[in-house]
């Protein structure tokens, strides 16, 4: 029997990245590791990685200058990086910062296990950022998952295709790949029995999912996780408007359980710039999509992702992104300030935008975006919503002050994806008794990231 070691993983990044971390803690679990919260009690410390944007690669080199300190005292620490800036710099990192023990790319965690017990034996770093991985290798099992959860995510598919111009994903995510529906179905039934209702299908563009290896389309994915009893809710991310098609579309209006949300990243507003990114389809046609979308389902939320200071983006262009922002109103909106990235073709495009520029463009876009959510979340104010209660709420900030702060605050999500605070209507609500349940609330306060609401389903009857 192995002696019991503290794991400490330090995830940045996307999805991909959460679900890896959960995939290492499974591979070293049988070394004797088991995941720790506190930073401070690791006896093993991997930097989950993400390379999407320069700002987090950063993190990467500033959170490792704060381990290195840590070895410092605590010379048997084992250092690790993993994820994506482990996949695009491989060794580059260890002549950086000479004090960490191992690399490990995206398509190499299978074989974390081995790589530690070399350490542990050798004491000697190793880089292995090499091979592919096949997606089964890649998903965790569901039987392994965290058993106290309503909500799961599951990957359907990895990697991209797309080469969008400024994207560093395909390098270092590799070739799109879907997995097989028969697994994406038992991976679900599994999760529903340990008490999972709502699921996320997840991949860089899911739209696209099962074309290249003729397995069935995603719509047709999406109407057979719809038939899994005991699932309440679907939800998926990321779309990529090329591939939303009509038959997708529809489904908002005849699958009972998807949820009305989609996140379809625009990027700009620009024709050229779309153009110049590689994104396949106009400001005109995004919008008829968006008009589709709310046709088969009114009330649906739409978020997007875009970025400013693309490589020749002239205020012209940064207009038509205002314009596009205003006219289609989304719920909400991630905003990037354009970065260069290793690998990617944008880094080599001529006219680039000063910083001042991109951050001056950035605080515009930010300041109309928050009018564009307050309005929608005024507007939601005194409406009857469903929500599914995750859990308790972290956050007490927004707790309206003339409410008792004794009482426990819950949090859920409506269909649209809004996140919803209220209060259990007991002082003693300290058990999970609420967590899965679905509920009325009336929402009665709007706030920037959150509404505020009063349960109008009894309580008390849900334990
Ligand atoms: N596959 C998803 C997510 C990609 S990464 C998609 O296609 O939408 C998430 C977001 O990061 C992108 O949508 C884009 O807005 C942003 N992003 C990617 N590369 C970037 C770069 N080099 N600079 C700034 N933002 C970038
Ligand atoms: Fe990157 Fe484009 Fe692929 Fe998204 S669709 S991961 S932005 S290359
Ligand atoms: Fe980042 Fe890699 Fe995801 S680059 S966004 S963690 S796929």
């Amino acid at each position: 029997m192995n002696k019991r070691k503290n794991l400490y993983i330090h995830t940045i990044g996307c999805q991909m990245n959460i679900y890896d971390a959960e995939r290492m803690g499974r591979y070293l679990y049988p070394l004797g590791y088991v995941v720790t919260p506190f930073l401070e009690m690791a006896d093993l410390i991997i930097i989950n990685t993400c390379s999407v944007r320069e700002k987090a690669e950063q993190k990467t080199y500033s959170f490792l200058g704060r381990l290195v300190g840590m070895k410092k005292k605590q010379p048997g620490l084992i250092i690790g990086v993993g994820g994506c800036v482990a996949q695009q710099e491989g060794i580059r990192i260890l002549q950086r910062v000479p004090q960490i023990d191992f690399v490990i790319g995206t398509h190499a965690i299978s074989r974390l296990p081995q790589v530690i017990e070399k350490i542990e034996k050798n004491k000697a770093f190793v880089v292995d950022i090499d091979g592919i991985s096949t997606i089964e290798d890649d998903v965790p099992c569901a039987d392994d998952k965290k058993k106290d959860h309503v909500t799961a995510f599951i990957t359907i598919m990895k990697g991209c295709d797309n080469y969008c111009t400024y994207c560093v994903v395909p390098f270092v995510r590799g070739r799109e790949i879907s997995r097989l529906p028969e697994a994406i179905i038992h991976e679900i039934n599994t999760s529903v029995l340990s008490g999972v209702r709502e699921v996320t299908l997840l991949g860089q563009n899911v739209n696209s999912y099962g074309q290249k290896q003729g397995l069935c389309s995603f719509h047709e994915l999406l109407s057979r996780v719809n038939d899994i009893g005991g699932l309440w809710r679907i939800r998926f991310t990321t779309s990529h408007p090329k591939d939303l098609s009509d038959d997708l579309i529809r489904c908002f209006g005849n699958l009972k359980k998807l949820c009305h949300h989609i996140h379809l990243p625009v990027q700009s507003g620009s024709n050229r710039i779309l153009k110049l990114m590689n994104r396949h389809y106009t400001r005109e046609q995004y919008i008829e999509k968006v008009d589709k979308l709310r046709q088969y389902s009114p009330d649906i939320g739409i978020t997007s992702d875009v970025i400013v200071g693309f490589p020749g983006e002239s205020r012209d262009d940064f207009n038509e992104t205002l314009d596009l922002i205003n006219h289609v109103k989304y719920d909400s909106l991630f905003m990037f300030k354009y970065s260069d990235r290793p690998n990617a073709p944008a880094t080599r495009f001529p006219d680039k935008i000063s910083g001042p520029e991109k951050k001056e463009r950035f605080e515009e876009l930010l300041a109309l975006q928050k009018k564009l959510t307050e309005k929608k979340h005024q507007d939601l104010l005194e409406s009857v919503m469903h929500i599914l209660i995750e859990g308790k709420s972290k956050k007490q900030t927004e707790i309206p002050k003339d409410k008792k702060s004794s009482m426990e605050q819950w949090t859920g999500r409506t269909s649209t994806n809004k996140i919803v605070n209220f209060l259990g209507n007991q002082d003693e609500d300290t058990d999970n008794s609420l967590v899965g349940k679905m509920i009325e609330v009336k929402i009665t306060k709007a706030f920037p990231h959150s509404l505020w609401g009063e349960a109008l389903t009894p309580l008390v009857k849900l334990r």
